[in-house]
C-alpha cells in the first residue's frame, strides 16, 4: 500500500469559503487537511482557533463519508491548554513545537491521554535532540522546511538533511512515525522529500494557489509514484 499522504495546507484556502475549500481539496485528492494555527506570539502571524477546526470538521470527510484526518499543526506558546481544546474540536492529529513547550513530555502525554496522536515539529536551525528522550511516544514528526508563520516560502535546502537524520531516527526505533514536512513543497521538489525520506507532504500555495487542485495533487503524485 502506498505510504504517502498529501496535506493541503489551508492557509493557503480562502478563508471566506473554507468549508467549501476543504471539500473539494478532499474531492481532489487531499489525504489529510493541515490546519496552522498562529498566535501572533509564538510565530508573527495570526490565524485560527479551535472554534474553525470544529467548524470544519463536518466538511472533513469524503464523499463516501470516510473520515479525513485534521492534522493540526500549533504555533502557539504555551501548548498545554489550547492542544485540549483542538481535541475537542475533533483534531485527528495534535503537533507542536518542542520549544515552545516547558515541558515537553508532559505535553505529549496530556495529548495521548485523550485519545489523540501527537507530533513534534522542527524548525529549520531547531535540532533534533530532545527525540533522543521521547520519539518512543509519538506518532508524527514533522520537519519544517521554512520558518513557520507564513505560506508561500521559498524551500530551504538544508531541511532534506534532517529529513534524512528524522528518517534514521525513526527507523531505529522501530515504531509507525509518520514523517511530514511542511513549507515550499511543490510538485517539482516533493520527490526530493521523499527520497530524503518523509511520506506525508504538506502544501499549501502550491494547492490553493492554483485553480485545478486535482491537477496539481495528480502531479505531485506522479512525482511521487
Ligand atoms: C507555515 C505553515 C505551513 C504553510 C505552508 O508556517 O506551517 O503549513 O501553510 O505553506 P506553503 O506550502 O505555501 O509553503
Ligand atoms: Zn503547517
Amino acid at each position: 500500500m502506498n505510504r504517502y499522504r498529501i496535506a493541503p495546507s489551508i492557509l493557503s484556502a480562502d478563508f471566506a469559503r473554507l468549508g467549501e475549500e476543504v471539500r473539494a481539496v478532499i474531492d481532489a485528492g487531499a489525504d489529510w487537511i493541515h490546519f496552522d494555527v498562529m498566535d501572533n506570539h509564538y510565530v508573527p502571524n495570526l490565524t485560527v482557533g479551535p472554534m474553525v477546526c470544529q467548524a470544519l470538521r463536518p466538511h472533513a470527510r469524503t464523499a463516501d463519508g470516510q473520515r479525513v484526518p485534521i492534522d493540526v499543526h500549533l504555533m502557539i506558546q504555551p501548548v498545554d491548554a489550547l492542544a485540549g481544546a483542538f481535541i475537542d474540536a475533533g483534531a485527528d492529529l495534535v503537533s507542536f513545537h518542542p520549544d515552545a513547550s516547558t515541558h515537553v513530555h508532559r505535553s505529549i502525554q496530556a495529548i495521548k491521554a485523550r485519545g489523540c496522536q501527537v507530533g513534534l515539529v522542527f524548525n529549520p536551525a531547531t535540532p533534533l535532540d530532545v527525540l533522543d528522550w521521547v520519539i518512543d511516544d509519538l506518532d508524527l514528526i514533522l520537519i519544517m522546511s521554512v520558518n513557520p508563520g507564513f505560506g508561500g516560502q521559498s524551500f530551504i535546502d538544508g531541511a532534506l538533511r534532517k529529513v534524512e537524520q528524522a528518517r534514521r531516527r525513526i527507523d531505529a526505533c522501530g515504531k509507525d512515525i509518520r514523517l511530514e514536512v511542511d513549507g515550499g513543497i511543490k510538485a517539482d521538489n516533493i520527490r526530493r522529500v521523499a527520497d530524503a525520506g518523509a511520506d506525508t507532504f504538506v502544501a499549501g500555495s502550491a494547492i490553493f494557489g492554483k485553480p485545478d487542485y486535482r491537477a496539481v495533487i495528480d502531479q505531485m503524485r506522479a512525482a511521487l509514484a
